[in-house]
């Protein structure tokens, strides 16, 4: 499956080689996911409307740990591409600056589903879990260390990932009910 790009004729046949390993390491990720017993818990239709308000109260939470410093870390990463390669960065850091403020709508939508506002961000409160800390840590080592082209792999994990966890439960999604999660907080 190919998941974020797709192919297109224009492409060298290295390109699309490089498409198709990134799609296979995307998708073994997937697979993990759907292993994983939070995963589970989503696709069980036996899970409670308000398990379901938790997990994701606690998702963007998480989001709310991790994001500024993987968007520092990311600037830092492709500003160690050759100095000449002028168009991949200016490419680059319009998307990760699009990218900036989604821990700021990870922390409002935190709100929302907390039913309080003007208070401080959930990232404030209290130290990172040890998992945001290692996704912090982890794009701080490739920033600082792995070749910058690294970069692209983990921004079409991080923006491949979601799609297909979505795409996966789409259905689902569709078809909640926001009276029934209203109902439960
Ligand atoms: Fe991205």
């Amino acid at each position: 499956m190919n998941i974020a790009v797709q192919p297109a004729t224009a492409y060298s046949p290295e390109a699309n080689a490089t498409f198709e390993e990134l799609d296979r390491r995307v998708n073994e990720v997937f697979r993990q996911v759907q292993e994983w017993r939070g995963w589970k818990m989503v696709s069980n239709p036996e899970t409670r409307p308000e398990q379901l308000l938790a997990l994701v109260r606690e998702i963007f939470k998480s989001v709310c740990w991790y994001q500024a410093h993987t968007t520092e870390a990311g600037f830092h990463m492709f500003g160690r591409l050759p100095k000449n390669e002028i168009r991949l960065m200016q490419v680059l850091s319009a998307h990760k600056a699009e990218e900036a403020e989604h821990g700021l709508w990870a922390h409002e939508d935190h709100d929302k589903l907390s039913h309080v506002s003007g208070r401080r961000a959930p990232s404030d409160e209290g130290s990172a879990s040890p998992a945001t800390f290692a996704v912090a840590a982890v794009w701080w080592r490739m920033a600082q260390i792995e070749d910058p082209l690294g970069y692209l792999g983990a921004e079409y994990l991080f923006d491949g990932a979601p799609i297909a966890l979505a795409q996966a439960e789409a259905e689902r999604i569709r078809n909640f009910r926001m009276s029934e999660l209203e109902a439960a907080e």
